[in-house]
Order: C-alpha cells, then sequence, then structure tokens
C-alpha cells in the first residue's frame, strides 16, 4: 500500500510510531496545512516519508501514492475522502466516518461505482480480543444488557470553558461526546448485535454541544447503553455484557480492549482473554487494511461498510432524538 497521510495532529503522531512494523505500507506523502509545514518536515525525516504536501490538488497530480488515509478534524473527513475517490484513490477515513449519515451514503455510492476501497479506521472492529469476545457471546445465553462507557476529561474542554472553542467541542466541525469519544462504544454495540430498532440520546449540552451524554439501543429483548463523556471522567474504563448465563466485563477503553473476563452467574472467572497481536491498538486495523487493498478484497470491505453505515445511522438518529444539529 503507497499511503498518503492527510493531517500532522495527534493521531497521526500516534499511528507513525507502528509504521516501523507495517512492512507493506510505503509512507509516500504527507498532506497538511501551511502553519503546520514544520511539523509536516519534522515527520516527514523522522519516519522517512516520501513528500510532504500542503496543497491536495498538487499531492494528487504529483504524487503516486495508491490510498489516502483522511485524519483531519471530523468536518474534514467527507471532502477529503470524496476529492480522494473521485481521483481513483481508495480512503481509509479516521472516525466518526463524516458527520452526515448523507455524506457516508455519498463516499460510499462513489467507492462502489469505482471499485475502489473504503474503509473507517475504527480500531475496535479488527482487535483480536473484539473478535474473539464475539465468538464467545453464545456462551452468556440470551443476551439482556449491554453497557459501555467512554469517559476522558478533555484538556479542550478546559479551552471550551474558557471560552476558546477548538473543533472537538465546535457544533459547526463534528464535535462533541457523542462523535469523539461514545462513538466507540457505538461501534462496539453495534459491531456486536447490529442496527438497533430504536436509539435515544440524552446529552448534557453546553453551547449547543454535548460534552457527556447517555445513548441508548433498544434491541427489543436487549437494551444497550453507551455513555461518552469529555466533561467529567472515570478511574476505569470498560464495557460490561450480560447474559441469562453469565457476563463479560472488557477491560480498557473500548477503542483498546485490553482484554476480557468471563464470569458465570456464580460471578466466579471462567475464562480471561488477552489475545490482542500487538501493543499499540492501530497495528491490527491497518494490517487489516493493506490486506484488503492488495488483495482488492470488496466483499470484506462491503462488509465493513454495512457495519460503517450501521453506525452512522445510529448517530444520526441519536442527534435527531436530541435535536443536536451539528453543521
Ligand atoms: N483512532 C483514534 O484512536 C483517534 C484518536 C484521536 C483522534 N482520532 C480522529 O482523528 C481525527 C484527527 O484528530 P486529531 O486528534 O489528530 O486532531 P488534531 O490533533 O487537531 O489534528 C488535526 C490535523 O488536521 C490538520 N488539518 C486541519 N485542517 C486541514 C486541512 N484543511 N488540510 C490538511 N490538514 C488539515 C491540522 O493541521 P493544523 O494543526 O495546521 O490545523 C492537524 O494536523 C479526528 O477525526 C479524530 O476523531 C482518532
Amino acid at each position: 500500500m503507497k499511503l498518503a497521510i492527510i493531517g500532522s495532529g495527534n493521531i497521526v503522531h500516534d499511528f507513525l510510531t507502528i509504521t516501523k512494523d507495517l512492512k507493506e505500507t510505503q509512507l509516500t506523502a504527507i498532506i497538511g496545512t501551511n502553519r503546520s509545514i514544520d511539523t509536516l518536515k519534522q515527520l516527514q525525516s523522522e519516519y522517512h516519508i516520501g513528500q510532504v504536501f500542503t496543497d491536495f490538488d498538487e499531492a494528487l497530480k504529483k504524487s503516486d501514492f495508491d490510498t489516502v488515509y483522511v485524519a483531519v478534524p471530523n468536518f474534514l473527513h467527507y471532502q477529503f475522502a470524496k476529492k480522494a475517490l473521485e481521483n481513483g484513490k481508495n480512503v481509509i477515513s479516521e472516525k466518526p466516518f463524516t458527520v452526515k449519515y448523507e455524506e457516508f451514503e455519498d463516499l460510499k455510492k462513489i467507492a462502489l461505482e469505482k471499485h475502489l476501497i473504503l474503509l473507517e479506521a475504527i480500531t475496535t472492529q479488527y482487535l483480536q480480543n473484539f473478535l474473539d469476545l464475539k465468538k464467545k457471546l453464545p456462551e452468556l445465553g440470551d443476551l439482556k444488557i449491554i453497557e459501555s462507557n467512554y469517559s476522558q476529561y478533555s484538556s479542550r474542554y478546559d479551552a471550551f470553558k474558557a471560552g476558546k472553542i477548538l473543533p472537538a467541542f465546535d457544533p459547526k466541525k463534528g464535535g462533541g461526546a457523542l462523535m469523539d469519544l461514545n462513538i466507540y462504544n457505538i461501534h462496539f454495540i453495534v459491531g456486536l448485535l447490529g442496527r438497533p430498532k430504536k436509539v435515544t440520546y440524552l446529552p448534557n449540552v453546553e453551547r449547543n454541544i454535548d460534552t457527556s451524554g447517555i445513548l441508548t439501543l433498544d434491541y427489543g429483548t436487549v437494551k444497550a447503553v453507551a455513555i461518552g463523556a469529555k466533561d467529567s471522567v472515570i478511574p476505569f474504563r470498560s464495557s460490561v455484557i450480560q447474559g441469562n448465563h453469565g457476563s463479560i466485563v472488557v477491560n480498557g477503553p473500548t477503542n483498546e480492549m485490553k482484554s476480557f473476563d468471563i464470569y458465570d452467574n456464580d460471578k466466579e472467572l471462567v475464562e480471561k482473554i488477552d489475545h490482542n497481536v500487538y501493543p499499540h491498538r492501530m497495528y491490527q486495523e491497518f494490517v487489516e487494511f493493506e490486506r484488503i487493498i492488495r488483495t482488492n478484497d470488496l466483499q470484506a470491505v462491503q462488509q465493513h461498510l454495512q457495519h460503517s453505515e450501521d453506525v452512522m445511522w445510529v448517530v444520526k438518529k441519536a442527534l435527531e432524538s436530541a435535536d443536536l444539529k451539528l453543521d
């Protein structure tokens, strides 16, 4: 995979640390803004990235990457992904895929028409612990309740309180607790159960943005609750799944799933599972992205897109239920 990275912020710094172990991925280009040119050049030098651009059109003309990794603020995912697809490039987009459901639908249509690969970078779906947890679910009997909490006090919340609104708290830029953190819980729950029958979001709203909130997903015989907070914190982050024969406790944040424990109805530990293949959460997803692209595995793309579509549908219904507007 010849990769062009768009963005040079937190997640790009994090991602680049694993690229030494992504043997099949060539870092062909990095694209950012003029204001971040020093950072772009420093990353180029440190990680041996082919070329630096501050203009995406120029990069499309002058570089020969086949895949774009869109790692810019949420509200920009759609426009960069769309331009990349229109220019014949595969796209890996950071979460949330897009701000609006209709934008996602548009990207999907273009990708399918052009036989290009379009994927969402969402670690939860690719971690070995998640894949194994899915296989273990039948051991719990009939599922009843799922609870997933991702609360992380944001340093940007202090800036927000002081009147400086960064993209993560900007309703016009697809910010908020639902989009930023609760999205991981949604991926987790939808990854297990698919599209729910009913979605309700109860947000804490400050200056038109949800700084935290509780989302309920009704599956009929199973009820799920997803909690996401950027304005408060708990000492642990995890998910719990309850069935009539036992329960599973996931250890660590939903996007890392460091391990999980299976308990019986006597609250005895039955099994502890820790099968993630690499310490960094992003490794396994990028290995799989590279495989999908190299083998042109359109069936896998179809499955991942169906999952992302279900997640985008939940987000749309959640925002509607709370009368929140993110544009
Ligand atoms: N998968 C994960 O675990 C994870 C974790 C964190 C974030 N994310 C996702 O990754 C995305 C980026 O988050 P982040 O935390 O890295 O944000 P960030 O630190 O604010 O970085 C955003 C980057 O985008 C660049 N950018 C902004 N406008 C641009 C434009 N028009 N053209 C090119 N580059 C532009 C910024 O450059 P300037 O600084 O020059 O504006 C900056 O380098 C978000 O969608 C977020 O949800 C994922």
